[in-house]
């Protein structure tokens, strides 16, 4: 597992599945709508087709466009027809903190055979009831956890304990990633997985003295052909 990508942007996806280090894409609304897909409902559809062909087999996070509990079944159904490697994100709640989400999430996963992944979540607790009502991932939004000022790694920390204490199968998505360190810190913590944006990705590789040293390599390799 390890790594996911957090975009809804085709070409980066491609680019760092090239480079083998992928093993899912997490998409939400606001990814979505940032990466510039258009036509509505049916773009999105097209969109998530493209990427999911593009990484079968591996995991492709579709969320829910609606909170309507009477909707939100057939929609993720809808959803997964799409291709049999895309997953669902159900946030934990409503807007208004509206508790239908579980019972969704845990009929999704006994009854329809949909695999899960549980979004916005903000602590442990959260988590842990997620990955009791079936969840396939649990999704901490570490950095989001960061900035109202808590510690993401002791939320991370603590959830792991629980999942493994109790026998638990839900896959940790370290989510939200705000720095480069987050991806090594949080899957050192315990998480299973961070779903990382692009340029962070390119930032965990470069280094200013690997280019340096690597400029070294390249001209001594330079002067030892000219050396008779
Ligand atoms: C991933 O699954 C989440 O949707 C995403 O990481 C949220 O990131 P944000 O907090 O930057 O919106």
């Amino acid at each position: 597992m390890a790594i996911f990508i957090d975009t809804g942007n085709i070409n980066d996806i491609k680019k760092y599945l090239d480079f083998g280090i992928l093993r899912g894409v997490t998409t939400n609304p606001t990814i979505l709508l940032k990466s510039g897909i258009k036509g509505g409902m049916e773009g999105v559809k097209k969109a998530c087709i493209d990427i999911a062909k593009l990484i079968h087999p591996l995991p492709l996070s579709v969320e829910l466009t609606t909170n309507d509990a009477d909707k939100m079944i057939a929609q993720a159904i809808e959803f997964s027809r799409w291709a049999d490697n895309v997953n669902i994100k159900v946030t934990i709640h409503g807007p208004n903190g509206e508790l239908d989400n579980l019972r969704i999430i845990h009929e999704l996963e006994t009854t329809h055979n949909i695999r899960v992944n549980v979004t916005a979540m903000m602590s442990a607790q959260q988590c842990f009831l997620a990955a009791l009502a079936g969840a396939t991932y649990v999704s901490l939004f570490c950095g989001r956890i960061n900035n109202m000022g808590y510690n993401s790694i002791d939320e991370v920390r603590k959830l792991r304990r629980l999942l493994d204490l109790h026998h638990l199968k839900a896959k940790i998505i370290c989510a939200s990633t705000r720095e480069v360190l987050n991806v090594v810190e949080w899957l050192d913590a315990g998480g299973d997985i961070v779903t990382v944006v692009p340029n962070l990705l390119e930032g965990m590789i470069v280094h200013p003295y690997s280019k340096e040293t690597v400029k070294m390599f390249l001209d001594d390799a330079e002067k030892l052909q000219k050396q008779l």
